[in-house]
């Protein structure tokens, strides 16, 4: 008790900052985005629209074309005979030559992607700027390493592309989830159409403007903006050889379904529900930042995000006092600002999926703890939340919320907290935080998790593979494993 106290003295003061918000005069948006379809800018088939607009204060930024089915088909064709007559031929080093050049087109206009990326997607502008962005551009720089290399990537091995690749792609990291499609697709010689989130089109169709310029053949790289039923007819269109989907796990098992009676390759990255787990030895101060960028870095929108705290019994009081006080001095706001720690939620329905989950908590009688910062009248906004007395088979627990909620329960001896962590439909990513090198390694092989970071959290890396197990999904984005999912090997 007298701890408690203590902490909460040194660490009350919360500074009150003038705001200081990214300025937008550098961005060129305009009123209205076609579909890039064979390296042309061409009308939906339907002449249908839709808003995409800015959910930190609801306004709205342009019109994006709403594309049907004979929108994807045509996207298609174009992906196949650019396959066939120019990318399956040309010699790998030149595939690379484009990569390279499309990476350096991105860092050259960061800052413009960057605001761009917050503006439609709600992310704190620190955040794109500094994680999304250059993290983009990195995966294009990676793979275009790897295009005239592949026979070392797989010794003794031959390999060969796939043909037209499909690809989904959700809202939370929209540029840097279309990279980590792209780039490994195009360095193994296949083509592409990909649909952005129908929320997050705007960076996509900048990248497109960007492969544009470029001088990337026409139809290698296809950018279809839509809602469900474009990406359904993606997945559905029997020339396309490979679907690559990253969202929710409703859509994924639809996915699944569609494809499994034909000879398309698949790879799923979906939901999780992550455990950060934190023994007695561990750097307290440590694991607590660690934690709180965990779960609530993009508002809890990471389909890794550690979005279950288990901490031992010994240093739970100090644990959940340190994280409130955290928790308070988060600064939560106006995405562009630049101190901004917790910015938009990325849509209405998203916002009222979190509300839905709080409510339950309410009903289940857990304890509820958020922070009292205020939030701005305007937008989709919500406070970071705790939930503290929860038990395993809660709601809460099990399934994945994808908001700045964090639910906190307590574990006495190792085999009980990985039998704990390991108890969800979710396996893709973990945190372990201790002094002790053994525990690490013990909790590495035994935690069901395709990624468990130790000490750390939130590490992305293109040369690192990432991915899940169980309902997480199946198959690897980034490394080397990456480069599978788009060959014949
Ligand atoms: P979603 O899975 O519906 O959307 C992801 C993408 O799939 C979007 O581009 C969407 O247009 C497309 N899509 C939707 N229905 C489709 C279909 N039948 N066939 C092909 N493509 C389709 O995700 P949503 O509704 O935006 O979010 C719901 C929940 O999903 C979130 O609350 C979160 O729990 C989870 N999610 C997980 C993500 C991850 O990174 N693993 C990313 C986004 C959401
Ligand atoms: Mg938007």
């Amino acid at each position: 008790m007298k701890k408690e106290k203590e902490i909460k003295k040194t660490e009350s003061i919360k500074w009150e900052l003038s705001p200081a918000p990214e300025s937008t005069g550098h961005i060129s948006l305009k009123a209205k985005y076609d579909l890039f379809i064979d390296g042309k800018w061409v009308k939906p088939s339907s002449g249908k629209y839709f808003d995409t607009i800015n959910p930190a204060n609801e306004e709205k930024l342009a019109e994006i074309a709403y594309a049907n089915a004979s929108d994807v088909d045509k996207a298609v064709k174009a992906a196949r005979k650019a396959y066939s007559n120019i990318w399956s031929k040309i010699s790998p080093s030149e595939r690379s030559k484009y990569m390279y050049r499309i990476a350096r087109m991105i860092q050259e206009r960061a800052r413009e992607f960057a605001v761009i990326e917050t503006l439609d997607g709600g992310k704190p502008i620190r955040e794109s700027r500094d994680v999304d962005i250059p993290l983009a551009a990195n995966h294009f720089f990676y793979y275009a390493g790897w295009a005239d290399k592949l026979e070392y990537a797989f010794p003794n091995r031959k390999v060969e592309s796939l043909g037209v690749a499909g690809q989904i792609i959700p809202w939370n990291f929209p540029l840097l989830m279309a990279s980590w499609k792209i780039a490994p697709a195009l360095a193994c010689g296949n083509t592409v159409v990909l649909k952005p989130a129908e929320t997050t089109s705007l960076t996509c169709l900048k990248l497109a403007e960007i492969i544009e310029e470029s001088g990337l053949p026409a139809g290698v790289v296809n950018i279809i903006t839509g809602f469900g039923d474009t990406g359904a007819a993606i997945v559905n269109h029997p020339d396309v050889n490979k679907v690559a989907f990253t969202g929710s796990t409703g859509v994924g098992k639809i996915i699944q379904r569609t494809v499994s009676n034909t000879e398309k390759k698949l790879t799923l990255e979906l939901g999780g529900k992550s455990a950060n787990i934190i023994f007695e030895d561990a750097p307290i101060d440590q694991a607590v930042e660690g934690i709180i960028n965990g779960i609530f870095f993009n508002q809890g929108h990471v389909c890794c995000a550690g979005s279950r705290l288990f901490v031992q019994e010994g240093v739970a009081d100090e644990v959940i006092q340190k994280l409130k006080n955290r928790m308070e001095h988060l600064y939560i706001g106006d995405p562009m600002d630049k101190n901004t720690d917790i910015g938009a939620i990325n849509s209405k329905e998203q916002l009222e999926t979190i509300k839905k989950y709080l409510k339950i908590a309410k009903n289940e009688g857990n304890k509820i703890i958020e922070s009292s910062c205020n939030t701005p009248s305007k937008g989709y906004f919500c406070k970071p939340t705790l939930i503290l007395d929860v038990a395993q088979s809660s709601t809460l627990v099990q399934e994945e919320i994808f908001g700045p909620v964090l639910t906190i329960q307590t574990f006495r001896t190792v085999d009980e907290v990985i039998q704990k962590a390991n108890n969800t439909p979710f396996g893709l990513a973990a945190g372990v935080w201790t002094d002790k090198g053994s525990k690490i390694f013990n909790l590495t092989t035994k935690l069901r998790a395709g990624v468990v970071w130790a000490n750390t959290y939130n590490k992305f890396d293109p040369t690192s593979p990432f991915g899940g197990y169980k309902e997480s999904g199946f198959g690897r984005e980034g490394g080397v494993h990456g480069l599978e999912a788009y060959l014949k090997i």
